[in-house]
């Protein structure tokens, strides 16, 4: 059974988004096998790197189509990526630093905790405001006081 399992209720309604949370959880279950077998520092590390990057290119396409869709929540949720980037990026430095196996083990837990409870509760908090509708050609589909007036 995989560490993180994606399922139909974490849908955010955006196809483009719930690609990156699959991969995310992908990601992140790599990692997690990447340690169980007990995979090198130097690959660990490469996954390591490669998680953290896709992650800071997910975040900025969220708060790209949350800024266009004018969503009122973006600072709020912009500070919670920020937190998950700084915390991610003092796991990194002490990966570096040696402690590998302290490290895998608290970067799988912060993942395991904190994007799933960041998905559930806050991206779900942009559905309303930022809704697909790519036959539209629209970045930003429609605001919430558009979407209720139709
Ligand atoms: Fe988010």
């Amino acid at each position: 059974m995989p560490l993180m399992l994606w399922t139909e209720e974490l849908s955010v309604g955006i196809e483009e988004f719930d690609a990156d949370h699959r991969q995310l959880f992908a990601m992140v279950n790599g990692l997690f096998n990447a340690f169980e077998v007990g995979t090198g520092a130097e690959l660990l590390g490469a996954l390591f790197d490669a998680l953290i990057d896709y992650t800071r290119d997910h975040f900025a396409r969220e708060e790209a189509r949350m800024a266009a869709c004018h969503y009122p929540g973006l600072s709020t949720h912009r500070a919670e990526h920020l937190q998950l980037a700084e915390r991610v990026h003092e796991l990194r430095r002490h990966f570096l630093a040696g402690s590998v196996e302290q490290v895998n083990r608290d970067l799988l837990v912060l993942f395991k905790t904190w994007l799933t409870s960041h998905i559930r509760v806050t991206d779900h908090g942009y559905k309303p405001y930022v809704i697909d509708r790519p036959a539209a050609g629209h970045q930003c589909a429609i605001t919430l006081r558009d979407h209720t007036t139709r």
